[in-house]
């Protein structure tokens, strides 16, 4: 439900389409930044320039996430290579720039197709015609979808060979621990036991360590939190001033994550698709929660959503973890 104080409504919003209509973007903003905590979903990061800013995030010394998911997948690849056969089909969730999927794709007997999920179309599409060439017998079905909903797989998969759902990079943390629940058993409803479900999660570690990785010295993470407004201005035709507002990231021990907020600089009023939002001094807008959990957390989720636990490989700082599940 959208909750805007009429006393700052612009009289002259320009929308003629009823609230129920407005495009989902501006929905959620609005909604969003009506409440008492300001609040913006994290899915609403990646237009074009957030996508290749998370790209670049991936690739600073503090987000220690990527590579070291990428180390333990080129050592238990082979594994699951053997407990999937010949013939797999790989649907990727968050497929994005598709690094990790080329090894996956690699080191698989013969996959029959891939499906890669993302709710950006132009990596989506520029990925997948990379792939293509790359593994020209491969048939590909990308998705473009958000995933926080429930998603409608393509006909053309269904048929022989085992089904591995592919969700790297820890994308996990971004959902409450209420919603990674449903999200793995929304999954495990379109898979046959035996199917496979390999996923990345980052663990729990030192908040200092954690604070870095959300902190980069060169200030990445920061200009991409920062683009939400920017995207917010360009697409919803919003005037924040960015150099009004902050980037700030700190560890929650309460919920065991790191919280994304950009806070307000200034006292300041902000307008967004004809309507005015007011800002005090160090009044924030909550961007992304980041979860971090245990090994047995992990388990315990797979258990409650119909998957056998059956591996786990953690790197030796024990900064991450990836899990192999069967569906039973
Ligand atoms: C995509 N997701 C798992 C990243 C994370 O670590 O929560 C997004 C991110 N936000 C800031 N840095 C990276």
């Amino acid at each position: 439900m959208i909750v805007i104080n009429s006393k700052t409504q612009n009289p002259k919003a320009q929308h003629s389409l009823p609230f129920e209509q407005y495009p989902a973007f501006l929905m959620d903003v609005l909604d969003g930044l009506g409440k008492s905590q300001k609040e913006i979903p994290c899915k609403y990061f990646y237009d074009e320039r957030g996508s290749t800013l998370f790209t670049a995030i991936c690739q600073t010394t503090e987000y220690y996430i990527t590579r070291t998911e990428l180390q333990l997948l080129n050592k238990l690849l082979p594994d699951i290579s053997s407990r999937l056969g010949a013939q797999a089909t790989v649907i990727e969730y968050g497929s994005g720039e598709g690094r990790k999927i080329r090894e996956l794709l690699t080191a698989l007997q013969s996959p029959r197709a891939y499906v890669p999920i993302d709710i950006s179309a132009e990596i989506l599409f520029d990925a997948s015609r990379r792939l293509k060439k790359e593994f020209p017998n491969l048939s590909i079905y990308p998705l473009m979808a958000d995933y926080t909903a429930q998603i409608t797989l393509p006909e053309e998969i269904s048929g022989s060979g085992r089904r591995l759902v592919f969700f790297p990079g820890s994308t996990i943390s971004n959902f409450t621990p209420a919603e990674a629940g449903q999200f793995l058993r929304n999954i495990r409803q379109f898979l046959d036991p035996g199917d496979g479900f390999l996923i990345g999660v980052d663990l729990l570690k030192s908040p200092n360590r954690l604070h870095q990785a959300y902190n980069d010295y060169d200030g990445v993470t920061a200009e991409f939190n920062l683009n939400l407004l920017r995207r917010i201005n360009r697409e919803l035709d919003g005037n924040f001033k960015l150099h009004q507002f902050e980037h700030y990231a700190f560890f929650n021990p309460r919920y065991s994550r790191i919280e994304m907020h950009l806070v307000s600089l200034i006292d300041q009023v902000v307008k967004v698709g004809g309507y005015q939002f007011s800002f005090r001094t160090g009044e924030t807008i909550h961007t992304e929660n980041s979860y971090k959990y245990s090994v047995d957390r992990v388990i315990h989720i797979g258990r409650d959503s119909g998957f056998r636990h059956e591996q786990v490989w953690i790197d030796e700082e024990k900064l991450f973890s990836v899990h192999f599940l069967t569906a039973v």
